[in-house]
């Protein structure tokens, strides 16, 4: 029930104005003796030609009162208190009613909406910045479908370019064939990290991959192998990931699917007198946007990222006619994505428009730093096996006769981190603080997962009870807070939509832990010998608890009963 919304009609049906644009000046008042809604009636002043404290009195004379215990007058201001009885019970049914479906809509449907995210590199650790991407970009794609937008999730795999010209040749030289097959990625980066430091010493070996690159280009049979043998053994390797993390795509289409597209890149920008010479190079320039050129072709002929990227864009528009297409990328290619959508704007597409870079910061540790290229990356097995064991202690301690102690440990543990990254607004840098993101009483994910099964503990107790709520009976500030939390998923979700930040949700499910926890502490529910009010509450843990459980699957994150 959008309270907001009955407000804005009620208001509507007094003055004549846009609902939306009254529905935009609704405010929440700060303090709650101030109502649950306020209207300032300056911006009608004008209108109505009287003065705004005129018009809240009249409005408050003659609007329609039902459903609201009563409506105040403060100046130019009108206060609106919900009659909070039946504000509760109807709140409460709407949850229980709609169950998993509660929170969902259908603004997006008919919408095709393409979101490339995680789109690792072949033959190169999973690191946590991928992690990163991967957590916010299937969080987007859950929060757009339940809005109901048709997501395809796309995994634009980094399995082209120049450095499988220097793989190949370092593989060729040193690769251990046993290791190779047991730990794939490791013994791929351990040779190219080799291939690099002897590069130093030795730069024909610089030719070397030159040479392999331009052989795997023309089709040469042992390198295009060696390419797939390294692809599919990277793809087997990301995927254990993927399904330990609950993370799917509907398109694989990596930077390799592009090769014979981006002819087509080159003809267009050609025809479209577009491109020019610059060093050798083939460029298109955007001095006009203050941006360095995008190159399209290097001296040497060959293509690179942002020419595949310029004919992704193409490919999907034309494949899925996107109604919006995102980037789930670190801001570190702000600048290149500025670059490609510039172009394809240059080249007179509107879908330009359409195309959004939803970028975030760097991940930190402490005393870690991530680069692939010396290989002190902190990889994502690592990462998750750490917190994993962290919350396994954690476990150890408060509930050693817990049952299923190790699957519960793989859901918080990994929620832990999925939270972490998607607290914050994306653009902050994310500060990996295991003490902090693991705490059962912090501002994480074992917090809210622990409300959720404290709230399910309650309700194993209590079992089956017959009776009748009485919703009257629930008339106290933390259950009322509680309430209008549950009351007000939908706008977060359309918030976070809007925005493209998943934290919206996020915060959004730590609030109404946080009302929970202080609605349990008010009310000892177990001992509540009245039972209208005892069934009252416990429709109020369970729709509780549905909602923190609708809302975590939104940031991917599973919940367990008990913990
Ligand atoms: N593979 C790239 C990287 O690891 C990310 C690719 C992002 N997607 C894209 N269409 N450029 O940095």
């Amino acid at each position: 029930m959008d309270y907001k919304k009955i407000v804005a009609e009620r208001i509507k049906e007094l003055v004549d104005l846009d609902l939306e644009f009254i529905e935009n000046l609704i405010e929440i008042p700060p303090k709650p003796e101030m109502g649950d809604f306020a209207f300032p009636c300056f911006q009608l002043a004008k209108a109505m030609r009287k003065a705004p404290q005129a018009i809240a009195g009249e409005i408050q004379e003659k609007m329609n009162k039902e459903g609201f215990e009563r409506i105040e007058t403060a100046g130019p201001y009108l206060n609106f208190f919900m009659d909070k009885g039946s504000f509760v019970g109807v709140t409460i049914n709407k949850v229980l009613e709609e169950k998993e479906a509660y929170g969902s809509c259908k603004v997006g449907e008919g919408k095709n909406v393409t979101i490339d995210y995680s789109s690792p590199n072949i033959a190169k650790p999973f690191h946590v910045g991928h992690l990163c991407s991967t957590s916010i970009g299937n969080s987007l794609y859950r929060i757009m479908e339940f809005a109901g937008y048709n997501c395809i999730g796309v995994n634009h795999l980094g399995d082209w370019g120049t450095q499988f010209g220097k793989l190949i040749s370092a593989y060729k030289k040193w690769v251990d064939e046993e290791a190779l097959e047991k730990e794939p990625i490791k013994e791929l980066l351990r040779i190219y990290v080799k291939f690099h430091d002897e590069a130093e010493k030795d730069p024909t070996l610089v030719d070397e991959g030159r040479m392999h690159f331009k052989r795997l280009e023309d089709g040469c049979e042992e390198e295009v192998k060696l390419w797939e043998r390294f692809k599919a053994l990277s793809l087997k390797e990301f995927e254990n990931v993927y399904k330990r993390l609950g993370v799917r795509f509907d398109s694989y289409a990596g930077e390799s699917f592009y090769l014979d597209k981006m002819d087509r890149v080159v003809d267009e920008l050609t025809e479209k007198k577009l491109l020019v010479e610059s060093n050798g190079a083939q460029v298109v320039m955007l001095e006009d946007d203050n941006m360095p050129p995008c190159i399209i072709k290097k001296a040497d002929g060959a293509t690179i990222y942002a020419t595949r990227d310029l004919a992704a864009v193409l490919y999907r528009n034309d494949t899925y006619n996107f109604h919006k297409n995102i980037y789930v990328v670190g801001q570190d290619q702000t600048l290149h994505f500025n670059q490609i959508f510039k172009v394809v704007d240059l080249m007179g597409y509107e879908c330009a428009e359409k195309c959004k870079h939803v970028g975030f910061g760097i991940v930190k540790f402490a005393d870690r730093k991530l680069s692939t290229r010396k290989g002190e990356v902190v990889l994502l097995e690592d990462l998750l096996n750490e917190s994993i064991s962290k919350i396994t202690e954690v476990i150890e301690e408060k509930n050693p006769e817990l049952e299923n102690k190790k699957e519960v440990a793989e859901k918080v543990g990994i929620g832990a981190i999925k939270f972490t990254y998607l607290k914050n607004k994306r653009g902050k840098d994310i500060v990996f603080n295991w003490s902090e993101m693991l705490n059962f009483e912090g501002e994480t994910g074992p917090y809210v997962q622990y409300t959720y099964a404290r709230g399910k503990s309650i309700l194993r107790k209590a079992g089956e009870i017959e009776g009748k709520a009485d919703f009257t009976k629930l008339n106290s500030k933390e259950a009322f807070e509680l309430v209008k939390s549950l009351g007000t998923f939908q706008e977060s979700i359309l918030d976070s939509i809007e925005k493209l930040e998943p934290f919206i949700v996020t915060r959004y499910v730590l609030e109404v832990a946080k009302n929970f926890n202080k609605f349990y502490n008010a009310y000892n529910i177990m001992s509540t010998e009245d039972l209208e009010l005892k069934v009252a509450m416990l429709q109020m843990v369970e729709a509780t608890c549905q909602v923190i459980k609708n809302a975590l699957d939104l940031l991917g994150i599973e919940v367990v009963e008990k913990m």
